[in-house]
Formats: C-alpha cells, structure tokens, sequence
C-alpha cells in the first residue's frame, strides 16, 4: 500500500470527550438529526449482528449501503427489510473477492465516505487460510487492510471520509505477536488468535489515520461492548456463555450496560457515533467505546479493568504508534 504516503500531524489524545453519549446510548440515539443523504457506505459484516444494525442505521440516516458478503443470499434475506441496501460477494479472507469488490466500487466511480469494518469471527478451531495464515488475523485484520488499500482512491475522493475499525475488549487477551502472528511456533489458543486480531484492528486505525489524515481519511477503533445475541459467539458453548455470565441460568442473555452487556442496538452505537459525529471532525487514531474516546488504561489501574468488564481503557499496546507502524509494514508485506 505504497501510495497511501505517511503524514506526520497533529494527533488526537487518547482521552475522554464526554460525549454526552453512553453504554446505554443505542445507534438510533447516536445518528438523531444527521442527514447522510449523498454519502456512501460500506458496511462489512452488516448482513449480521452489530454490523446489520449498522447498515440499516446508516440507510435509515439517508446513506447509500453497501454490504459485502461471503453469503449475498443470506445478507439479502437478512437485509430484506432495509430498502435500498446493495450486496455484494465478497470473503475477507479471499484476497481475490476483496480486491474483486474494491475493482467493482472503483468502477462505479463513487467516493466512499463511511466505512465501517464490522465483520469477524471469534474463537475459531484452529484454521489456516490457502496462504497458510491463521484465519482470525487472516479474517479480522489482514482481509480489511487489504480492502482498505484497494479503496484507497474512493475513500481519499470523499475528502472527509471516516473508517471504524471494530476492534474489543479482547485486546486484553493478547498484543500482536510479531515473532509468530500465524501460531507457528506456539500452540494455538483461539482467544489469544482473537485477542491479537482485534488489537491489530486497534492498531489499524492508529496507523490508517496517521498516514490517511492529510488526504481527509481519518480511522477510529470500536469496542462495541458484550453483545451475545449476534453471530459471533458461535463457536462457544452455552455452558462456556454461562460461566462467562454473559447468559444466566436460563440461558437468557445478560443485560447490563454499566457492565457493557449491550443490546445490539447499544452494541452499534459507538461505530455509528465514530463514523458520523461531527464532534470527531477533525479527530481520529482513537480506540472509542460507550460513544466515547476510551481512556488510557494504566500501570496502576490494569488490574481493576482487568476485573471490572465495565471500565472503559484501552491497554497502551493496542494504541502504540510504533507498534502500529511495524503492523502496518508487516500487512504489506502479508498482502502484497
Ligand atoms: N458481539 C460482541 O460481543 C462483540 C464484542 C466485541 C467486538 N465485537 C466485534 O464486532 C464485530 C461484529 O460482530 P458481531 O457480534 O456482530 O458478530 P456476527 O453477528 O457474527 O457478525 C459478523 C459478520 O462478519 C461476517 N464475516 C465473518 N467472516 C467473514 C469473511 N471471511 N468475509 C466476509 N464477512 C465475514 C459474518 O458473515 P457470516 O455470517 O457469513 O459468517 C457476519 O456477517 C466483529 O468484528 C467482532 O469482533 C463483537
């Protein structure tokens, strides 16, 4: 991704804005009175979970959508309801489909103002993509650097375009392992796969924006919160949920936003706010949750977050510039 050149300027403080937003606050709160007539959207993943709430958000708002999917049948039964929404083909972990996506976009000639990448898998069983690249990387990190590389040109003609990177709290799990991203020399845990994946989706932004922010494309990491009634969860079992205490005894999601126990609705706040609020005009490289600029997790409080699911942070490695730039370079080379 030579082209997008770097761009040394002022960067945004990893602090709270005090929004005026909350855990509670849902997608439709975060978007009242933003008209996004004449935008374009693209929403990875927005056939499923926060990511449909996402796309219908933006649609609702006046935005033209699009969805990318590695299932179009499925993404347009799930989408039948949100008029105006197009889907397209597309497996992030194809480069082939992703640069095939990125060509058909490019083509139609339209500037590309939001974008917002929602898809992900979790806590998958061991898996290797046809590179031989363990999948949740493959998946979460390298398959939408590779899109946002090839979409360069649009999101640049937007002059003001916004990606949201949806990273997690599962950063806590694991920073990127340079010495052994594909678990080659270690034994494979599938949440320190997910945990490395969504810091690097953190990474991502700090990086994109850095280089981006001179041409109007500025980048913000998401952790949407605890949302257990989409997709994603699905390779873990109920009795797993349960001890997690994100289901109770019935089996019934737990909902509790002080804790970040979302809703989807509340689940899609944070992306919408990042992608659409005009208090982040201007700002960006940020990891946001509860529709806030997260803060700095510290030495002397990483246990308590730690311990309290609640408290907003982001751990410093997640958020590391020169981290952030050896990801990138590396992500280069990976989807060269
Ligand atoms: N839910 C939570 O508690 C939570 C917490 C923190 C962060 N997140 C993040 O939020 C994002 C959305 O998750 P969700 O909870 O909404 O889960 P979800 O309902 O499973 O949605 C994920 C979407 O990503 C798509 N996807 C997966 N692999 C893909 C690939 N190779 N190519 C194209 N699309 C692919 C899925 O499509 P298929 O249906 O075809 O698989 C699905 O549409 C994820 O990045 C996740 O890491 C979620």
């Amino acid at each position: 991704m030579a082209h997008i050149e770097e761009t040394p300027t002022m960067t945004t403080a990893q602090q709270p804005l005090h929004s005026g937003f909350g855990a509670a606050s849902t997608a439709e709160d975060v978007i009242k009175g933003i008209d996004l007539t004449g935008k374009v959207a693209i929403v990875t993943g927005g056939y499923s979970g926060i990511g449909l709430e996402t796309s219908r958000i933006l649609r609702a708002a006046g935005a033209e959508v699009v969805v990318p999917a590695r299932d179009p049948e499925r993404a347009r039964a799930a989408l039948k309801e949100t008029d105006g929404v197009a889907v397209e083909p597309m497996d992030l972990i194809d480069p082939a489909s992703v640069d095939a996506l990125a060509e058909r976009f490019l083509a139609s000639g339209r500037p590309l103002h939001i974008l917002v990448n929602s898809a992900g898998i979790m806590a998958t069983p061991p898996t290797r993509d046809a590179r031989g690249y363990e999948a949740q990387f493959a998946t979460n990190h390298l398959g939408h650097f590779r899109l946002v590389a090839r979409l360069w040109p649009a999101l640049v003609a937007a002059h003001g375009a916004r990606v949201v990177s949806v990273s997690s709290r599962g950063i806590r799990f694991s920073p990127v392992v340079f010495e052994d991203l594909h678990f080659e020399h270690r034994a494979y845990d599938p949440f320190l796969a997910y945990g490395q994946s969504k810091t690097a989706n953190a990474l991502f932004a700090v990086e994109l924006d850095r280089r981006g922010r001179a041409e109007g494309v500025r980048a913000f990491a998401v952790h949407p919160g605890q949302i257990i009634d989409t997709g994603l969860a699905k390779h873990l079992s109920e009795e797993a949920l349960r001890a997690a205490g994100v289901l109770d005894e019935e089996g019934r999601p737990v909902r509790d936003p002080a804790r970040q126990q979302k809703t989807v609705p509340q689940g899609a706040a944070t992306g919408v706010w990042c992608a659409t609020n005009p208090r982040l005009d201007g700002l960006g490289g940020v990891y946001c949750e509860n529709c806030d600029i997260s803060p700095v997790v510290t030495a002397g409080n990483e246990a308590e977050w730690r311990a309290r699911p609640g408290l907003p942070g982001v751990l410093p490695y997640a958020v590391d510039p020169e981290a952030a730039a050896r990801l990138w370079e590396v992500s280069e080379r990976l989807t060269a």
